[in-house]
């Protein structure tokens, strides 16, 4: 298809990045959120009629204010830790437990016991659960998570289906599974799956659904089917973006086929990658055999997706935006490792020089939370503007 040009990003406003060179002149690496970013997001998903049940995947950024913002947009939220799962209480003291999601992945049996205890939803993923803690689990009313045997997403650390991974329950056990639920009185009232992250396949979700709801009728008292989050946003200009029509429309054809079961969905980056930046000042320009390289005080302390994943980031010179972005520079980090590049080649201004600020963009997403101090440097600040 022809490629679109993204939306111009909300940081090359004027107002913005005079708002944002404060900000980094408070001190950097600092990852920098825009509320009003969120809450378009969280308004296009819900527009999305097919769409029962919306809960936000908080791994992809904890920020108390961002999970507040997203609550009160309506969603729910999607937890992975006892951690995660506190931490949306204690941001959000209102929220009903009903709201709240704990999909863990070989989590202690004391998270279970303890995210019990608050009431919220919680997915099951294997046989084992239910039959060496009988007692956690008698009587209650579970979602099960399924290895549909597939998996998808940006890159193959990623991917959360099949043989190969750690996640869901096989398809092979899913009888053993729904005889040992009965045994104690469990009663499963929801499916979930979640194949991986930045999903461009736009079959995905048809070909995941059909199957789901075939195992959602053999389960019998199934009532939601969670189709986990994966929905990709274009970081580069050759990336298309992702067409939320289609998708929507996609969604209704599938509901129409499927009319029994409500649909939950639990985005993580499509709510937040393109609402952060990552500010950062140039400490040094170095040119060696013919490669001219700008060093910055964030690495992959800061951002690993480019060091973890080869992802791509674009990074722009905030203090020279009206420049041409005319020469190749290779953009590293302070970090020990050679894998601390953020980009082995990308345009900026000529003039670029130690003191510039820097800016790292579409890091809303698995920035802040995968950072690490790393080689003793301090964690990003992170900044929040509202309107
Ligand atoms: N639900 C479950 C069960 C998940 O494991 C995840 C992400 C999500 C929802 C949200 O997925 P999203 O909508 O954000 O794709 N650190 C990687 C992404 C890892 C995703 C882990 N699970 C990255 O930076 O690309």
């Amino acid at each position: 298809g022809s490629i679109r040009p993204r939306q111009t990003p909300w940081w090359q406003a004027p107002a913005r990045q005079q708002r944002l060179l404060e900000l980094a002149a408070q001190g950097t690496p600092a990852y920098v959120y825009d509320l009003d970013k969120v809450r378009e997001r969280a308004r296009q998903l819900n527009a999305i009629s097919a769409i029962d049940r919306r809960f936000y995947a908080i791994k992809a950024n904890s920020h108390p204010q961002i999970l507040r913002t997203l609550a009160a947009e309506g969603f729910g939220l999607e937890c992975v830790s006892q951690g995660e799962v506190e931490l949306v209480f204690a941001s959000v003291p209102d929220i009903s437990p009903e709201r709240v999601l704990f999909t863990p992945s070989f989590a202690p049996i004391t998270e279970y016991q303890a995210v019990l205890a608050r009431g919220v939803n919680v997915t099951v993923d294997n046989v084992e659960l239910l039959q060496n803690w009988p007692e956690v689990f008698r009587g209650r009313k579970l979602w099960l998570r399924i290895d549909l045997g597939h998996g998808d997403g940006h890159h193959k650390k990623v991917n959360t289906g099949g043989k190969e991974s750690k996640f869901g329950l096989s398809a092979l056990r899913v009888d053993e599974f729904i005889a040992a639920a009965r045994a104690l009185d469990i009663r499963i009232t929801g499916v979930h799956a979640h194949l991986g992250s930045g999903i461009e396949n736009s079959g995905h979700w048809k070909q995941m659904v059909d199957e789901m709801a075939g195992f959602a009728r053999r389960i019998g008292s199934v009532e939601i089917l969670d189709i986990g989050g994966g929905l990709p946003v274009p970081y580069s200009d050759d990336d298309e973006p992702f067409d939320l029509e289609a998708w929507a429309a996609g969604l209704a054809d599938i509901k129409a086929v499927h009319p029994a079961f409500q649909l939950a969905i639990e985005p993580g980056r499509f709510m937040v990658a393109e609402c952060g930046v990552l500010l950062t000042h140039a400490t040094q320009v170095v040119e060696k055999d013919g490669v001219r390289r700008v060093g910055l005080d964030a690495g992959m302390n800061a951002l690993l997706r480019p060091a973890l994943y080869d992802a791509w980031h674009d990074i722009a010179n905030l203090s020279r935006l009206g420049d041409a972005r005319d020469v190749d520079f290779s953009v590293v980090g302070p970090i020990c490792e050679s894998s601390d590049v953020f980009a082995q080649r990308v345009k900026l201004p000529a003039a670029t020089a130690h003191g510039d600020v820097m800016l790292i963009a579409d890091a809303g997403a698995y920035g802040f939370s995968m950072a690490s101090t790393y080689n003793q440097r301090a964690l990003p600040r992170e900044d929040i503007i509202d309107a």
